[in-house]
């Protein structure tokens, strides 16, 4: 399609396919607070690049004559049928890159048959997002807020709107050292309406002492003292799951032992990640967690990953060493950026073309044939 438009001379869609330039050219839209939270990673960066070395660590290995002309991508994960093996990641406050936001995501997402999962720092309430969706898959990512009846209000609320799959955060207790976003003293909390679940949220509501409208600052302030919860142990996933009766995937495991507890607590799946390396600085790329984690209990749960996947390569790399499915976080957002539902399209298509050229090239007619004889490691 994009070669046919170039005989016309046309350059469409009018954004990179590559997505370093995507970065680049959502820079060039963005001001430097906005651009600077998406882009920005914790203390020196060095996790972001360790999720990008991860992947240099493996090198796919391309299989001939295997009869590749017809392709399934398809895959059902935790009960939801995907075209591909693809949801976009939770991404808080998508207000400051676009004003489309939210609903954005999930629209050009359902629209390909792919997976969204909803961030409770949404700018948008999720009741206008799950709209959004329309028939598409719901999934609602949790920020675990310190009151036990915020976040059972959010619960019902999100059950309310036909979400069906909740994915538990755990690795953000607190947010992590962001010099990018601390010198430039932007946290996007404090400055848009990327509080709006809890604004809206009833129990939220009586433990404020002034209405936000009337004390904004005063909303704020509680609900930074509320977002999330550092003290939560193991035990308290019984809790979660009185108050959630459908799957709950915990997000943020990239240790075995943990993937173990998960299983143990009676946990439907995982996310292998890191945070895109926004978190812990000098933490493990989470690639290099992914095998170990699948060995352990890539049986008993379901195993997803994300942290860093920027290409199809990417995505076949993260199949092959276990994962059912793939979280993409920054491209999509700078895909938001430059072109609202239109640039988030354009993002998701380009990965899904790339993952089915790969996974052609390489011998390989469904995402279920890759597994760890796809791959070999190499020294880098
Ligand atoms: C995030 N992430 C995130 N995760 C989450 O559970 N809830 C959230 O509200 C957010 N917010 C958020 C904002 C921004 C700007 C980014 C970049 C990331 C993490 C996200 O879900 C995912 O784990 C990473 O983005 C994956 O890494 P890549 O694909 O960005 O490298």
């Amino acid at each position: 399609e994009i070669y046919l438009h170039g005989l016309l001379e046309e350059r469409v869609p009018g954004y990179p396919t590559d997505l370093s330039a995507l970065e680049d050219a959502a820079r060039e839209v963005l001001a430097p607070g906005p651009f600077g939270y998406v882009a920005g990673a914790a203390g020196t960066g060095a996790t972001l690049r360790a999720n990008r070395a991860a992947f240099d660590r493996w090198a796919i290995v391309p299989r001939m004559l295997r009869d590749v002309s017809v392709r399934d991508l398809s895959r059902t994960v935790l009960g939801t049928r995907l075209a591909a093996p693809v949801l976009t990641a939770p991404v808080g406050v998508l207000s400051i890159v676009h004003e489309e936001a939210e609903p954005a995501v999930a629209r050009a997402a359902a629209a390909l048959g792919l997976g969204s999962v909803l961030s409770t720092a949404s700018s948008t309430p999720m009741e206008e997002v799950a709209a959004a969706a329309g028939d598409g898959p719901r999934w609602y990512q949790l920020y675990w807020a310190r009151d036990p009846e915020v976040t059972a209000s959010l619960l019902a609320r999100a059950r309310a709107a036909g979400f069906t799959h909740l994915v538990v955060t755990l690795d953000t207790g607190m947010l992590g050292w962001r010099p990018r976003d601390l010198d430039q003293a932007y946290l996007p909390f404090l400055r848009s309406t990327g509080i709006a679940n809890y604004l809206t949220d009833p129990a939220f509501r009586a433990g404020l002492a002034k209405p936000p409208e009337e004390d904004p600052f005063g909303a704020v302030a509680h609900w930074a003292g509320m977002f999330s919860n550092p003290a939560l142990t193991w035990a308290d996933l019984a809790w979660l799951r009185e108050h959630w009766d459908g799957p709950v995937v915990l997000k943020g495991i990239v240790h075995a032992d943990d993937a173990r507890r998960a299983r143990d607590a009676g946990m439907d799946g995982i996310v292998v990640s890191n945070h895109g390396g926004r978190q812990v600085d000098g933490a493990l790329g989470a690639l290099a967690a992914l095998p170990g984690v699948a060995d352990a209990v890539g049986a008993d749960l379901a195993v997803l990953f994300d942290s860093g996947v920027r290409t199809g390569a990417d995505i076949v790399k993260a199949l092959a060493l276990g994962a059912e499915a793939v979280l993409v976080g920054r491209p999509y957002v700078y895909g938001l950026a430059l072109g609202g539902e239109d640039g988030v399209r354009h993002v998701l298509r380009c990965l899904l073309a790339e993952l089915d050229l790969t996974l052609a090239l390489s011998g390989h007619a469904s995402v279920g044939e890759l597994g760890r004889d796809s791959l070999v490691q190499q020294g880098v």
